[in-house]
């Protein structure tokens, strides 16, 4: 009896407290995938989704790494001014948050919750499985103009990726920022500037 009221408490404290743990991705796959002229000639908005199909773990592992993973020993697939190296790239899931580790090729847990009614205001956003927060740390950039070009690489990237493998993506400057910012466990220096939806 004493036995069973252990293991139902035991279960019962692992589901209250979510089901997000971190993830070690796959290794992205860099060779082969559309021509950089056609996925230019492809990239585009859109603003529905498939509310079941998701990402495969793999082609999240590579869009994570073509949006801002690193393509040397310590350097970025974007650039960034003075090598600041200031954006922080955030996934939003429904089974929560996690901030991408590029050196580990990993994604750690920020928030254990479904923060996705966060994501954004227009409702497609606030439904989507995978949104991305693309966040800049004014301590190591401070300049707006710079943290701003950085972002916009990395969603240039995200919407480059997105073109080359036929998923759907729009970058939004539309969501609650403190909210947003609060749910990511964000610090005084870092700023949310873009949030980007993908998927089918
Ligand atoms: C900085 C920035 C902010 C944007 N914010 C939003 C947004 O909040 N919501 C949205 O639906 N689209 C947003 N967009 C997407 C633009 O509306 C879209 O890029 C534009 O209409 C051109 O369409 P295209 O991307 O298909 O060429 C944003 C784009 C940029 C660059």
């Amino acid at each position: 009896m004493k036995y069973k009221f252990l293991v139902l408490s035991a279960m019962m404290i692992i589901a209250l407290s979510g089901c997000a743990s971190d993830i070690n991705l796959p290794q992205p796959q860099k060779n082969g995938g559309m021509s950089l002229m056609e996925a230019l000639s492809k990239r585009k908005s859109t603003r529905e989704f498939n509310s079941e199909k998701r990402l495969t773990d793999q082609q999240l592992a590579d869009l994570l790494w073509a949006a801002c993973g690193l393509n040397r020993e310590d350097k970025l697939t974007i650039p960034t001014a003075l090598n600041k190296q200031e954006v922080s790239i955030y996934v939003i899931v429904p089974e929560g948050a996690y901030i991408y580790d590029a050196k580990s090729n990993a994604l750690n847990v920020v928030n254990a919750k479904d923060i996705r009614e966060l994501a954004g205001k227009q409702e497609f956003a606030q439904k989507a499985l995978l949104n991305i927060a693309i966040v800049s740390d004014k301590e190591k950039m401070p300049n707006d103009l710079y943290a701003g070009t950085s972002a916009g690489a990395v969603m240039q990237n995200i919407y480059l990726w997105c073109a080359a493998n036929e998923v759907g993506t729009v970058t939004r400057g539309s969501f609650d920022e403190d909210a947003l910012a609060d749910a990511l466990r964000l610090n005084e220096n870092q700023r949310i500037i873009l949030v980007q939806t993908v998927g089918y």
